[in-house]
């Protein structure tokens, strides 16, 4: 296998495509599909604006449908939920489609979505992830973050750096495609043990701690590494679904 990682969506190149892309957005919108998937949400569909979302939305029988609205962290005026995965309960999600849009995690997933596999990952869902690409053995991968408004973000680039050292790629730098691969593995080298404070020290972490501290236990759940064990992956253009 030979990974690329791209910070943003805005880097993931125009030409080329490989076997399958990892979206990662793990503050928070990868996270919280893995939640809603692992509480049985039936399927995530996503989208990068909010009027698009409203209108296909209101195709969906209203007691099966819930809105999922994020912009700046905080939750959109009028939809059922924001961006905190703590929220997607059982009792709230199971059996329901999540219509979802969040400031850039939804974006990046829709820059992938033309590539045969499209898979989701995040901290909380690393293992599976792992076990996933070991099983598919695919000849290329783009693992893309979702930064912030076209920018790095340390959170998702860390993610990728787990993916990266899961897969052994320590052992086998030739598997590393660009530089940022190789950035990405030195970087979960570096913090393996102390996520939580990376995620604390990020310019998105420090963002939603100043919107409220309650988003503290949203900082120590997205860093609760392993904790799911479920693969969202693509099953039609921007709807994910559980793979277990
Ligand atoms: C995003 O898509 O930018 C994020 O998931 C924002 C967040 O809700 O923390």
């Amino acid at each position: 296998m030979r990974f690329f990682h791209f910070h943003t969506p805005e880097q993931v190149p125009l030409s080329g495509i490989p076997d399958c892309a990892v979206a990662i957005d793990v503050l928070r919108a990868t996270t919280t599909i893995a939640t809603a998937l692992a509480a049985g949400a039936e399927a995530v569909q996503v989208f990068a604006h909010l009027q698009q979302l409203q209108e296909v939305s209101q195709s969906w029988p209203a007691p099966k449908r819930l809105l999922a609205g994020e912009r700046g962290g905080k939750t959109v005026a009028g939809f059922d939920l924001g961006n905190s995965p703590l929220d997607y309960t059982p009792e709230r999600v199971r059996d329901k489609r999540i219509f979802m849009s969040t400031t850039n995690g939804t974006r990046s997933l829709q820059r992938v979505e033309g590539i045969p596999v499209v898979i989701t990952a995040a901290l909380v869902n690393l293992g599976a992830v792992e076990a996933f690409l070991k099983a598919e053995g695919f000849e290329e991968v783009w693992l893309v973050g979702s930064g912030w408004e076209g920018a790095f973000s340390l959170e998702d680039t860390v993610c990728a750096g787990g993916i990266l050292h899961r897969l052994g790629c320590q052992n086998h730098l030739e598997q590393l495609g660009n530089d940022e691969a190789v950035a990405a593995l030195a970087l979960y080298q570096t913090w393996q043990g102390n996520l939580l404070q990376l995620l604390r020290c990020s310019s998105h972490g420090q963002r939603l701690l100043g919107i409220g501290p309650e988003n503290e236990t949203d900082l120590a759940y997205c860093a609760d590494v392993d904790r799911l064990a479920v693969v969202p992956r693509q099953v039609q253009p921007g709807i994910l679904a559980s793979v277990s």
